[in-house]
């Protein structure tokens, strides 16, 4: 029996009353605040995050939480839920139906649970340590498409990226001249569920924040893939540069993503 099951059956329930009202809202009409020059939160992003945060602590009610849109009291608990209640607002607020929600728990630091939810395609991925990772309770592993001619990547540009020169420009260049493709869909969430499945070969981006990471760090490396800072360094979800990839092609992504490979800020 997987230690952490109960903690995921409950972060499945919560993704999926938050994807329930995600997709009735869907292409609505929605008050939207701008949290920067590009980067926006709708009325979903809050209702969404109230509701997960609403069923985790009616669950757990000693736990901690670290969520994107609301500041909420630490109370010491050696758990913390860490999510993104609508990861691709962007998407969702254009009607591009491209978001998920990204709920992980970490225990004294550890990740032990992640769920991934993409409610238009329902298609739950979900992750405990140890466990391995699943897509609507199917194993999944890593793809084994090498060297990277031969593979599909994705990446992400920081809101930032018109008046910060670390804006992941040339590396893009860099990798779509090298790989078979690169797909900037607007989910970080889903790009990381997307390498543990195999649909995806590898991804990059900078400037995330643990939430829109958490859940899809535990997957990929519980479906047999590497996650490294771009330096290769072990990574943790407070780190602002990662990669993650199905292994094979690591060093040739860290090779190209090190600061020495190309002039640009990085
Ligand atoms: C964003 C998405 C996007 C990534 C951004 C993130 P949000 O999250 O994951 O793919 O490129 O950097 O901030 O704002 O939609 O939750
Ligand atoms: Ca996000
Ligand atoms: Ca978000």
């Amino acid at each position: 029996m997987d230690a952490y099951c109960d903690y995921l059956q409950e972060a499945v329930t919560a993704a999926r009353i938050a994807g329930r009202y995600q997709k009735s809202r869907f292409a609505s009409t929605l008050d939207i605040e701008m949290k920067g020059d590009k980067n926006l939160v709708t009325e979903v992003d809050k209702e969404s995050e109230r509701l997960i945060v609403e069923h985790l602590l009616s669950r757990f009610p000693g736990h901690d939480i670290v969520a994107e849109e609301g500041d909420y009291p630490r109370v010491g608990s050696p758990c913390r839920w860490i999510i993104d209640p609508v990861d691709g607002t962007t998407n969702y607020a254009h009607g591009y139906p491209w978001f998920c929600s990204s709920i992980a728990l970490e225990l004294d630091g550890e990740l032990v649970a992640g769920v991934i939810h993409n409610p238009v395609y329902d298609e739950l991925f979900t992750a405990t340590k140890g466990g391995g990772a699943r897509l609507n309770g199917t194993p999944l592993s890593v793809s084994v498409r090498a060297p990277l001619e031969n593979t599909l990547l994705g990446t992400g540009f920081p809101y930032d990226c018109a008046t910060d020169p670390a804006n992941n420009f040339a590396d893009f260049i860099a990798f779509q001249k090298k790989a078979r493709g690169i797909r900037r869909a607007g989910a970080a969430a889903l790009d990381l569920a997307y390498v543990a499945a195999g649909r995806l070969d590898g991804f990059w981006e900078l400037k995330l924040k643990a939430w829109d990471v958490a859940a899809g760090v535990l997957m990929v490396r519980e479906a047999g893939g590497v996650v490294t800072t771009f330096d290769g360094s072990p990574y943790d979800i407070f780190n602002d540069r990662i990669v993650a990839s199905n292994g094979l092609i690591h060093d040739e992504m860290v090779a190209m993503l090190s600061p020495a490979a190309c002039g640009a800020a990085k």
